[in-house]
């Protein structure tokens, strides 16, 4: 969602916050603003558009002179894109300035109140209604900024970063979040506030991480955290350890591409700290025998792509533990009424671990009482911090919007469950348990052949760009990974594309199949090799033009397809693991034919964190 950054030192804020923007420009990209102390005045530049809009308009910053400011990038919610709906919002007399990521839900209330105190309005987002509200009870109150901020989040519902300033306090910057990331950034004669640390990493590895409702103030000299009250809250500073190239493009066009070629590191860091001595060692959760013997069922919560991960891991969790496994969208499984209860182990899935609806899961899930495991990227985010055990992915930082690093070190992460689980409940052989262990640890190599292979899909890629529809189909586990190649390509390509149980497309989606259509066979899953090869007989009688992927040797496939990619074979449960590469690669090469805006598509931001 949108990015916030904020600066106070002896530095000029303006260029340093337009270089902290352009880090945190994955997160929203249809309007940009910053807010600087002058000297005299807040000083406010905002444009619609994408950052290098604003960027230009300030030569970078140099026209913007003061050494305290926020910034903010913004993927709108309330309100158009426009220059007046960009942050910062400012109060009525352009006191205060106010970045924000979230949503106020209560803010049509609030407005109609405001405005009925005569206070004026300028813009449509639900964050002026902050702005204006802090200015009302900084007079009606002639409290300080401190106060003003506490009896503002007390009356707003909804979630917020925030970053403020106030042209009164000229060396304060202000600080507060509830259920939207934040992050304090400790400098020396310097500190920072920002949505991400990439936005901070080239000054400063240091950093607090802000719970709910905790207001910070900083200074050029030091960062005071309070809670409501004015209690000061002892925070633990943690270090962060994230090689900075991980988030620069390192001579790579698309962080995408960067990314796609970076999965068998990030597959390995993140499986081979966790077998040792032919055993899956899980050191971080605390979970034992007795209570995996106690649940009845485990359910996934997650959204997008992590859902995708959820459809494989319900796979491979069942056939390895026995154990029922649901999966639900995390939207859905939050208003439903779930079923679930301390008998049930509630197992969530997200790179950022902020994604509201994932979150918000996560929480009814503990309200009922269930035990919950996250297998999250970022270290300390929310969904990390409120759940029984995490077990993080190794992945590094991921800037492109279009997850594919998260995705492939997800899934390694549910084969170590799941064959840590299997082992643990004695429901899969000593045998099974060495092999998938070996398979495991192959596949980082497994991936880098297939990536030395990619211009084959390259290739591909260039005859089919134009594809106006594409069709996904597969079974069981190459089903779920369907999912997961339609979504890559719908997203970055806005080609139109669908996912379908291969048995499943004839029951009314075959009538959308006519000559030319191209349909994505896949057809790694050999119990049901001829079943698919069936269902892609039935589309190609229709016309269709159908890439085939399979094993090596599977050559049967060659008479019923017209184009062959073969994959490295490994076990079965795994082989989305192989699968879903040349998919990434073939969504990123059909975006980048066209031309399409890779690392940021339309409409999208990276960590959704409103729901
Ligand atoms: C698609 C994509 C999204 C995310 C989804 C969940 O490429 O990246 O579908 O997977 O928004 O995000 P996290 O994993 O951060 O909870």
């Amino acid at each position: 969602m949108c990015g916030i950054v904020g600066y106070i030192g002896g530095d000029q804020a303006a260029p340093l916050l337009l270089k902290g923007l352009e880090k945190l420009e994955y997160r929203g990209y249809d309007s940009a603003g910053v807010a600087v102390y002058n000297g005299k005045q807040l000083e406010i530049a905002k444009a619609k558009g994408r950052l290098k809009v604003l960027s230009d308009m300030l030569e970078e910053g140099k026209t913007l002179k003061g050494t305290i400011g926020i910034g903010h990038t913004r993927w709108a919610t309330h309100g158009a894109p426009s220059d007046i709906n960009s942050h910062p919002q400012v109060s009525d007399s352009g006191k205060f300035a106010v970045v924000h990521n979230g949503i106020i839900e209560n803010y049509l209330t609030l407005k109609n109140f405001l405005t009925g105190k005569g206070i004026q309005f300028v813009s449509e987002t639900d964050t002026e209604v902050v702005a204006q509200l802090l200015e009302y009870y900084y007079h009606k109150y002639q409290c300080d900024i401190f106060e003003a901020i506490a009896r503002v989040i007390h009356k707003v519902e909804g979630s917020y970063a925030l970053g403020i300033i106030c042209e009164d306090c000229p060396d304060e910057l202000y600080a507060v979040r509830k259920d939207s990331p934040l992050i304090v950034g400790l400098g020396e004669g310097e500190n920072f506030i920002a949505s991400d640390v990439t936005a901070i990493l080239a000054h400063t590895r240091e950093i607090y991480r802000l719970n709910d409702d905790e207001i910070v103030r900083l200074t050029r000299g030091g960062v005071t955290v309070y809670n409501t009250d004015r209690d000061v809250v002892e925070k633990q500073a943690v270090h962060i350890d994230w090689d900075i190239s991980a988030a620069e493009k390192g001579g790579y066009e698309h962080f995408m591409f960067k990314e796609i070629m970076e999965q068998p590191k990030a597959i390995r860091d993140t499986i081979s700290p966790r077998i040792r001595n032919g055993k899956v060692v899980l050191d971080d959760i605390t979970l034992t025998r007795e209570q995996l013997e106690s649940f009845r069922r485990i359910v996934i919560v997650a959204c997008g792509s992590a859902y995708h991960v959820g459809v494989v891991a319900k796979y491979a969790l069942e056939k390895m533990t026995r154990i029922p496994v649901e999966v639900d969208v995390a939207s859905e499984f939050r208003y439903r009424e779930p079923l679930v209860d301390e008998k049930v182990l509630v197992l969530v899935i997200s790179q950022s671990g902020e994604t509201a609806d994932t979150l918000a899961a996560l929480r009814e899930a503990k309200r009922l009482g269930a035990r919950t495991l996250s297998i999250v990227n970022v270290v300390g985010s929310s969904i990390a911090n409120e759940s029984d055990d995490v077990l993080y992915t190794w992945a590094g930082p991921e800037i492109a919007v279009a997850t594919t690093k998260a995705y492939s070190t997800q899934l390694a992460v549910v084969y170590l469950l799941a064959l840590y689980m299997g082992n643990l409940l004695g429901t899969i052989s000593q045998e099974t348990y060495a092999a998938g262990i070996q398979d495991l640890e192959k596949l980082p190599d497994q991936v880098s052949e297939i990536l030395s292979n990619r211009e084959h899909i390259q290739y591909f890629a260039s005859k089919n760009f134009n594809a106006k529809d594409i069709f996904f189909i597969g079974r069981n586990i190459d089903y779920a990974l369907s999912l997961e190649g339609s979504l890559k390509l719908k997203e970055i390509s806005y080609i139109h594309s669908e996912a379908y149980a291969a048995g499943e497309l004839k029951h009314g989606t075959i009538s959308l199949v006519e000559d030319g259509t191209l349909v994505v066979a896949l057809a790694s899953y050999l119990p049901l090799f001829d079943k698919t090869m069936s269902n892609v007989k039935e589309v190609k009688a229709r016309g269709a033009y159908v890439l085939g992927l399979t094993v090596e040797g599977k050559t049967a496939i060659e008479k019923e397809t017209d184009f062959v990619f073969y994959l490295p074979q490994t076990n079965s449960m795994m082989q989305p693991s192989l699968m879903v590469i040349p998919l990434q690669l073939f969504a990123y090469y059909v975006a980048a034919m066209k031309g399409c805006d890779i690392d940021k598509p339309r409409n999208l931001a990276k960590s959704v964190t409103v729901e």
